[in-house]
Order: C-alpha cells, then sequence, then structure tokens
C-alpha cells in the first residue's frame, strides 16, 4: 500500500499536470532554446535577416507545410486530428506561395532551392500521416504555434530589415482569419486537452514534439550552411573577376 502511495506521488511529481498542452511546452522547452539559438534565429534576433537567408527559409517552409496541410486535410476525421483542425485560420500554404511568387516570379517551382533536411522533415510528416496521425498534434502545435507567437516578432523584423513596404513577402506571417492571436491559442491548447489519448499515444506525441523542434533546428542549420556556401561562391567570384579587371588593365 505504501509503495503504490509512493508512486503515485512520484508521478504527480513528474506529471504535475495532465493537460496535453501544458506536457507539450514542458517537454519542448530545451528544444525551443535551442531553436532560439540556432544560427538563422540568432540572426533574427539581432534583427539582421538577409534575403538569401528568407528566401531559403520560405522554399524550406513550403515543402514543410504542403506536407503538412495534405496530411492534416487526409486525416482531418481522425479522432486525433479533428479537434485541432483549422485549416480556414491556420493553413500557410497559399501564404507561402504568394510570398515566393514575389521573390523569384511566376516561375518560382523551378527556381525553389529545397534543403535535404526540409525533404527529411516533410517525409517524416507523411510517414506519420500514414502511421500514427495522432503525432501530427505535435507538429502543428510547434508550427503553428510557433508562428502565432515569436513568429509575429520575426515578420517584423523580416519586413524591417528587407525594406519590405505594403505586406509585400511576408504574407507567411499572417493570420487573416484569426483575430486575436492570444485568445486563439487559448483555443487551440483546449481543443489539444479535448484529444482522447492512451499513455503510449501521449508519450509518443511528447517525444514527437520534441523531434519536430530537432527537425525545425536541422532545416535552419542547413540553410545556413547553404548560405554561407553561396557567399562563399560569390565572394570567390567577385575576387575573380577584380583580378581579371586588374590584369586587363596592366
Ligand atoms: C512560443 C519566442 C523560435 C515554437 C513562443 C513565445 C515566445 C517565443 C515569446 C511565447 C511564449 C509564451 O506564450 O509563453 C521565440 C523567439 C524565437 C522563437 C524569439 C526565435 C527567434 C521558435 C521556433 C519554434 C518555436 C524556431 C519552432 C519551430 C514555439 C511554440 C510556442 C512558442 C510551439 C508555443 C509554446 C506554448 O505556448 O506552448 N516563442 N520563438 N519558436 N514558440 Fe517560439
Amino acid at each position: 500500500m505504501e509503495t503504490e502511495n509512493k508512486a503515485q506521488t512520484e508521478e504527480e511529481v513528474e506529471m504535475p499536470n495532465r493537460d496535453l498542452s501544458e506536457q507539450i511546452k514542458e517537454a519542448t522547452k530545451d528544444s525551443h532554446v535551442r531553436a532560439e539559438n540556432t544560427g538563422l534565429m540568432l540572426s533574427y534576433q539581432k534583427g539582421q535577416v538577409t534575403l538569401a537567408q528568407y528566401k531559403l527559409l520560405l522554399c524550406s517552409l513550403h515543402h514543410i507545410y504542403v506536407a503538412l496541410e495534405e496530411e492534416l486535410d487526409k486525416n482531418s476525421s481522425h479522432p486525433g486530428v479533428a479537434p485541432i483542425y483549422f485549416p480556414t485560420e491556420l493553413a500557410r500554404r497559399e501564404l507561402i506561395e504568394e510570398d515566393l511568387e514575389h521573390f523569384y516570379g511566376q516561375d518560382w517551382r523551378e527556381k525553389m532551392v529545397v534543403p535535404k533536411a526540409a525533404e527529411r522533415y516533410a517525409h517524416r510528416l507523411r510517414q506519420i500521416g500514414e502511421e500514427n496521425p495522432e503525432f501530427l498534434i505535435a507538429h502543428a502545435y510547434t508550427r503553428y504555434l510557433g508562428d502565432l507567437s515569436g513568429g509575429q516578432v520575426l515578420g517584423r523584423i523580416t519586413q524591417k530589415s528587407l525594406g519590405l513596404k505594403n505586406g509585400d513577402g511576408v504574407a507567411f506571417f499572417t493570420f487573416p482569419g484569426v483575430s486575436s492571436p492570444n485568445r486563439f491559442k487559448q483555443l487551440y491548447r483546449s481543443r489539444m486537452n479535448s484529444v482522447e489519448l492512451t499513455e503510449e499515444q501521449r508519450k509518443g506525441v511528447l517525444e514527437e514534439a520534441v523531434q519536430a523542434f530537432e527537425l525545425n533546428i536541422q532545416v535552419f542549420d542547413a540553410l545556413q550552411d547553404l548560405v554561407s556556401s553561396m557567399q562563399r561562391e560569390a565572394d570567390r567570384q567577385t575576387q575573380t573577376s577584380q583580378a581579371e579587371q586588374l590584369n586587363g588593365t596592366q
């Protein structure tokens, strides 16, 4: 009897709040800090995002949201997805496509550059859409609540650092169907909490949320590496043409 009481107490200590929204926030706290400390997010926090970074971010996010939103649509009546299915308020795909067209022109599809890490992220989304649709909660939470939180600040920084006017190129950050992001987040959390999950499924969702952050971090790191190698190539070309000009004048 004593052991049973002790076990209960330990569980209460480990999981003081049984709401999924609280547990997921707690489980991903360290991952959030790590995501904030990626090169890309640090550039953002310094208010220094470049066009090259932002264009690659849009290409990656397009790849990710197409997969996420197709899997949510396919599973919209699944009991683990239905309560958190808000395509009118949250869908990002078309907004990202507007931005891609703004920066790359009408043939943006041919010009997009997608890091392998974004392909791996999309692959994971398609896999869980097939095998464990309730894990989509973890991915929808990570992306959409992030976009409705820190994402709002990132939108303003993008606009300012790239000198964009009239909302051109930053449709991705806007939520025309959401009048108050904070109130919407509350509604979303209460819907997450209403999803019925077995203990095993709940554990799986929490692990998947950590994985979702990890996949985002890998995309940001890959994107930053791509930007650096593009910059090195541009510098090399400038040096070559300067050397050629010098040689020509001698
Ligand atoms: C929430 C900032 C990057 C996912 C938040 C909140 C802030 C914030 C201020 C609100 C916290 C609260 O309401 O208690 C930032 C900053 C970032 C950043 C400054 C980078 C410069 C990210 C990234 C992701 C992310 C990269 C995921 C890919 C989330 C999520 C929430 C959140 C899911 C909701 C937490 C919850 O209420 O459960 N963020 N964030 N954030 N952020 Fe971030």
